[in-house]
């Protein structure tokens, strides 16, 4: 049995269909408030509870031997990124579990000290890396399905809104290929208790997504670059009223600041470990959107 968390995620909900698939059992881990239907519909037990509380990880962790820890943090990095992660950790070691994937985020290791979502991160691969568990923690860039939003705002009005420099480096990966990579961890020898950053097979420039898009439409793009200081200063006006969003604006902040992307060794190590081509964005799109 596996355990999914942020089963209705963009990454999670691809598990939960490619395990189903393959015919695996599934607890997906949801909240009253998700979209489950379809992971019903899939087959997948569905488990309702909330990942602030410690007793509902508890319940959800019995009688599983694979734990997948794919959700997101809500704005909340302390209560969902770090503590629900680390009592999923101390529950797969109670119960005994063969292997546990950790979602971590490429640049965790870089000590962005603005950045709870990252700090949390860190913390949670190094009480995984020493507990014993057999592991596998995946560091992806940008998810490709986060773009399909804005490729469908694009399809209808030509506009692209990019935040800060053009020239950032960034490589995309496939949620399709990252959710293949997730499953294939737990079985793969090579992955066993390895931290593996997964980008997409190109290093792309930030303004190189209006581009493809522009490809995908046939219609020419029409860019509206924001500096990066217009966040600094919704952050700062934030802060008088709102502080939690404010620290998480500072996650958003040093996403948008900062390169991130695989090398092309990283990307062939990652091939050759999964034994599969990965897809460019451009063919991740086309397939969604049907174009
Ligand atoms: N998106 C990216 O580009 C990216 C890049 C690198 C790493 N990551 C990491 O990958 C992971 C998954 O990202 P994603 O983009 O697939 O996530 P997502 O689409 O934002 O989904 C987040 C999931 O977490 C669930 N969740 C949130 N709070 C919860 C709670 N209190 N109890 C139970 N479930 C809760 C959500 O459930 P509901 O459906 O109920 O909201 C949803 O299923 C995250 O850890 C993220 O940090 C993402």
């Amino acid at each position: 049995m596996f355990l999914v968390t942020g089963a209705t995620g963009g990454i999670g909900r691809r598990v939960v269909r490619l395990l189903r698939e393959r015919d695996e059992q599934v607890r997906a881990f949801v909240r009253l408030t998700s979209r489950y239907g379809e992971l019903e519909h899939r087959g997948a037990n569905i488990f309702i509870g909330d990942l602030r509380q410690e007793k509902d990880i508890e319940k959800a962790c019995q009688g599983v031997q694979y734990i997948i820890s794919a959700h997101g943090s809500d704005g909340d990095a302390l209560s969902l990124d770090y503590r629900a992660n680390i009592e999923l950790i101390d529950q797969a070691k109670a119960h005994g579990v063969q292997h546990f994937v950790f979602i971590s985020v490429l640049g965790a290791d870089r000590g962005y000290e603005d950045a709870p979502v990252f700090k949390a991160k860190r913390a949670v691969e190094r009480y995984l890396e020493t507990s014993g568990l057999n592991y596998t923690i995946l560091r992806p860039a940008g998810l490709a399905s986060n773009l399909l939003s804005l490729a469908e705002r694009f399809r209808e009005t030509g506009v692209y809104l990019l935040i800060g420099d053009p020239k950032n480096r960034t490589s995309i990966v496939s949620t399709d290929d990252l959710a293949r990579i997730v499953v294939d961890s737990v079985t793969v020898e090579a992955a066993r208790n390895r931290i593996l950053p997964v980008g997409g097979p190109e290093i792309l420039s930030r303004e190189d997504i209006p581009k493809i898009f522009s490809h995908i439409f046939n219609k020419e793009p029409i860019v509206i670059n924001s500096p990066l200081f217009a966040v600094d200063a919704l952050r700062g006006a934030l802060g008088f009223f709102n502080p939690q969003a404010q620290k998480s604006l500072g996650t958003f902040r040093t996403l948008l600041a900062n390169e991130f992307f695989c090398t092309h060794e990283e990307v062939a190590q990652l091939e050759s470990i999964f034994n599969f081509e990965m897809e460019t964005l451009e063919s991740f799109l086309r397939r969604y959107l049907a174009v």
